[in-house]
C-alpha cells in the first residue's frame, strides 16, 4: 500500500514516484478519489480542495505515472466522473471564492473530468493509451461526509450499495480497450450521452490550460498528457 494525500502536490508526487519504483510496469490507473465539501477548504498548495483533489490531482497522477503504462496490453487510465456535471466552467473564478457552493464546485470538478477525457482522448490517438471515465451511480458512501446531517441521511436512505456502485468499473476492467470508446463517459456499464458542454472541445482545452497553469511548477519530465 503506497500513501498519498491528494491535497498536497508535494504529497502527490511522493506518492507516485513510488508507485512508479515498485510498480515499473502498471495495467492501469484506477483514479477514483473525490471529496464534496460543504465548506470552503485549501489545500496545502493554497487551491479550493475540491478543484485540486477530484481535476488537478488525478491529471498529475496521469502525467507521472503515463510511462509506466506502455507496456501493458491494454493500457488505461480511468477516472471517476459523476452524473452530476450539468453547466460549464465558471472561469472568471474557478475555485468559487467569491461565493463558495460545494454543490457547484463539485459539479465543475466532474464536468472538468469529462472533458479532460474528451480531450486527451484525442491528445493521446499515437498512444496505446486510452482514458476513460465513469459514474457509479448515487451510492451510499461517505461522500459529502462533511456536508451536513441531511444529505449524509439522503446518501445512506437512498444510495444503492458500494458493491453495485462499482459495477461500471468493474465492467470497464473486463473489456479491452478494443471493446471500449476511447475518452468516453460511461454509466450503467455502458457509453452514455450527458449534456452538450460535456461534448464542448474548446471549453476542454481553455480547461486544460488553466490546469497546466495550476501544475507547470510541479511537472517533472514531460508525457503525452502535458509535452
Ligand atoms: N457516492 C456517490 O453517489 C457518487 C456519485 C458519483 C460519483 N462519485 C464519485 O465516486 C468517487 C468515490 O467517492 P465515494 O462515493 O466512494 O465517497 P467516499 O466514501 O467519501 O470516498 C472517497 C474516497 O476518496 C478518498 N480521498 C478523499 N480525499 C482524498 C485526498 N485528499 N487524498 C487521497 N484520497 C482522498 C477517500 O479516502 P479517505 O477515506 O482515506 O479519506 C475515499 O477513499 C469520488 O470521485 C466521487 O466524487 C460518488
Amino acid at each position: 500500500l503506497v500513501e498519498g494525500n491528494l491535497n498536497s502536490f508535494a504529497s502527490t508526487i511522493t506518492a507516485a514516484n513510488q508507485v512508479k519504483a515498485q510498480y515499473p510496469k502498471l495495467d492501469g490507473l484506477i483514479l477514483n478519489a473525490g471529496v464534496w465539501n460543504g465548506y470552503f477548504k485549501e489545500t496545502a498548495d493554497g487551491i479550493e480542495e475540491t478543484l485540486q483533489v477530484n481535476l488537478l490531482a488525478p491529471l498529475l497522477q496521469s502525467h507521472l505515472l503515463f510511462k509506466n503504462l506502455e507496456g501493458a496490453t491494454s493500457p488505461r487510465i480511468i477516472i471517476t466522473s459523476s452524473g452530476l456535471h450539468q453547466g460549464v466552467i465558471n472561469f472568471e473564478d474557478i475555485e468559487f471564492r467569491k461565493k463558495f457552493s460545494g454543490f457547484k464546485v463539485y459539479r465543475q470538478s466532474k464536468l472538468g473530468v469529462i472533458l479532460v477525457c474528451r480531450l486527451l482522448a484525442k491528445q493521446l490517438a499515437d498512444s496505446p493509451v486510452e482514458i476513460y471515465n465513469q459514474h457509479p451511480g448515487f451510492v451510499a458512501t461517505s461522500l459529502g461526509r462533511d456536508t451536513g446531517w441531511l444529505a449524509r441521511t439522503i446518501f445512506k436512505t437512498f444510495g444503492k450499495s458500494p458493491k453495485k456502485g462499482a459495477e461500471t468499473l468493474i465492467s470497464l476492467l473486463e473489456k479491452s480497450n478494443e471493446e471500449l470508446v476511447n475518452g468516453e463517459f460511461y454509466a450503467n456499464g455502458k457509453v452514455t450521452k450527458i449534456t452538450k458542454e460535456s461534448y464542448d472541445l474548446e471549453m476542454a482545452a481553455q480547461l486544460m490550460d488553466v490546469c497546466r497553469n495550476y501544475l507547470d511548477p510541479h511537472l517533472t519530465g514531460s508525457s503525452p498528457i502535458f509535452p
